[in-house]
């Protein structure tokens, strides 16, 4: 069986992440959430004093981009992926709406984008590779031979962060998780560097009325056909 790339774009909160991790783990291929790059850099401007009423110090954070080393380590005990910064695990700490927040203003800089798309491109040396995001499918990996882009409404993806922050005990308002869903998907479709669209070859699923289940199969089905 072939070994491939898989690029799965989308909205933010569509369950991206879910899906491709579990195809990673069930075709024993690596997972790679770009996203969690993105909000690192964004706590590591926040941490750094880089970002003052919303405007990124963008000479400064030029200046120590090279010093920002971002790494995932699979936890054994929990049974994920965790991200570190430097060294720190902030896994939860890059998922708070702090980070969410302000990670599309940090995200639509051309020189932070290159950075983490050439950390990126180099996790596929031997393909192999199943990878979340925004423009996996469009800038990253465009000779992906698998690529999906997902959808669902607006209201469905923030009742499924609110959920999701709250199993960990981070609860937030519906009303501000639903302004920022809103608020992320026209900065990331309207932004001038890599916005947010589907790649001409990429399948679309709307998974707004499946369960995750049925997600699951449908993925596996398509993998299997483009591995044959
Ligand atoms: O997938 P996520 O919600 O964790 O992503 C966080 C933010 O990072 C999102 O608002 C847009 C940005 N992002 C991006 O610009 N490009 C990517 N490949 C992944 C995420």
């Amino acid at each position: 069986m072939k070994r491939i790339i898989v690029a799965i774009d989308g909205f933010s909160s569509c369950g991206k992440s879910t899906m491709a991790k579990d195809l990673a783990k069930s075709v024993g291929y690596a997972y790679v959430d770009s996203g969690a790059m993105y909000r690192s850099v964004t706590l590591y401007c926040q941490r750094n004093g880089l970002i003052t009423d919303g405007v990124v110090d963008e000479a400064a954070l030029q200046a120590c981009i090279d010093d920002i080393r971002i790494e995932f380590k699979f936890n054994e005990e929990k049974q994920r992926n965790e991200t570190y910064l430097n060294g720190d695990n902030v896994e939860d700490e890059i998922r708070t709406l702090a980070v969410s927040n302000q990670v599309s203003i940090v995200s639509s800089i051309g020189f932070v984008r290159r950075a983490m798309v050439a950390i990126q491109q180099s996790y596929s040396k031997d393909r192999g590779i199943v990878m979340d995001g925004r423009d996996i499918g469009t800038v990253v990996f465009p000779d992906a031979e698998l690529k999906i882009f997902l959808t669902a409404s607006p209201e469905i993806r923030a009742q499924r962060r609110y959920d999701e922050l709250k199993a960990k005990g981070m609860e937030e308002p519906f009303e501000d998780i639903l302004e920022n869903v809103k608020q992320r998907d026209y900065l990331d479709q309207t932004r001038a560097e890599s916005p947010l669209r589907k790649a001409e070859d990429a399948v679309e699923l709307d998974n707004g009325e499946m369960t995750i289940a049925e997600q699951r199969e449908w993925l596996l089905n398509i993998f299997a056909e483009r591995t044959k």
